[in-house]
């Protein structure tokens, strides 16, 4: 179809999928049980996701299939009409977050052209590290974080002190938190999570100015597309976590020396992405139930257009819950 004109836009299918996810799994918010929020999510994306038009295919899932009785690496998804597609699903990214009450939980898919999503398989952790546009040109994963803080600012015109970052709160990040302090950048340390700040760190206005560190592959793949959507730029090396993983990845074919950037991450360049919040954060609102109404926030984004918008969705909590009798 010619560029000139416009067609469909998934994007708008896909954040129904994610409303659904958000709606339900908001509903154990800080009930300390982090598998059904989970569990909830998945039987509602799972349901909303047979009625989008597509041929998808999930690359990035629950898991393997004995693992997953939902949304599992390899199984259709889709109504069976449309674009063949690869679809990367985290129903619920941060279930801790949302057992615990915490911010920066959400419900989020991508989907790209059959083929074009990198696969992690036992490949579960990234050293990651994402910006947005202005400064795309300024990181280099193999670089030292003080290196990659004063390129940045460079670029941003501003002090690394004005520069803050977002990294896991885990022990080993010791090391990356201490550098980071020490040339001066403000330290933004998240629980749980990383896929909300590394869209955030994408945008302007949002507060969060780079990503660090080292988090799940699968979530550094749905960052990469939302990254291909808005224009940013991202970088990863897959990090074994001890000799035994490094030599069953180069045994899996997996080359641990690569850096690998947004578009080896996502070779697509039809990319689909749909975020619900789940409870708030710096990134969109968390679901509200106010009387019979439940209303979530969603960003949706397409890589071809570039377009991104902003969807506040009020739903009628009875009629929701009455179609949703369908999940598990
Ligand atoms: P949940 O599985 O609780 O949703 O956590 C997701 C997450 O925090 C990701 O955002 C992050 O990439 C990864 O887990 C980090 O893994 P780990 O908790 O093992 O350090």
């Amino acid at each position: 179809m010619s560029a000139e004109i416009p067609d469909r836009n998934l994007a708008l299918e896909l954040v129904r999928v994610t409303e659904a996810a958000a709606t339900f799994a908001a509903r154990f918010t800080g009930r300390g049980d982090k598998i059904a929020a989970d569990q909830a999510a998945v039987d509602a994306m799972r349901l909303m996701l047979d009625t989008v038009s597509m041929r998808g295919v999930v690359v990035i899932g629950e898991g393997e299939k004995d693992e997953a009785p939902m949304l599992f690496n390899g199984e259709e998804v889709g109504d069976g009409t449309g674009p063949e597609v690869d679809v990367a699903v985290d129903p619920l990214e941060g279930t801790r977050l949302t057992a615990l009450g915490m911010p920066n939980a959400i419900a989020v898919i991508a989907v790209a052209e059959r083929g074009t999503m990198f696969f992690p398989g036992a490949a579960l952790y990234m050293d990651k590290i994402a910006i947005g546009p202005e400064a795309a040109d300024a990181i280099d994963v193999d670089a030292t974080p003080t290196e990659n803080l004063e390129r940045i600012a460079e670029v941003k015109s501003c002090a690394v002190n004005d520069l803050t970052v977002v990294v896991l709160e885990r022990d080993r990040h010791d090391d990356l938190i201490a550098e980071l302090r020490e040339a001066g950048a403000r330290v933004n340390l998240i629980r749980d999570g990383d896929v909300a700040p590394a869209i955030a760190a994408a945008q302007t206005g949002t507060g969060v100015d780079l990503l660090m560190g080292i988090g799940g592959t699968p979530e550094g793949v749905i960052s990469a597309a939302a990254i291909k959507c808005l224009g940013g730029a991202m970088q990863g090396k897959l990090w074994p976590r001890n000799d035994d993983e490094r030599q069953r990845l180069v045994a899996a074919g997996f080359d641990i020396d690569r850096v690998l950037t947004a578009d080896d991450l996502v070779q697509g360049e039809d990319i689909y992405v749909a975020a619900t919040g789940v409870t708030n954060g710096a990134l969109l609102r968390g679901v509200r139930v106010v009387g019979d109404r439940v209303e979530t926030e969603s960003i949706v984004m397409r890589s071809r257009s570039g377009t991104f918008r902003r969807i506040v969705a009020s739903h009628s909590l009875t009629k929701i819950q009455s179609l949703m009798k369908g999940a598990r």
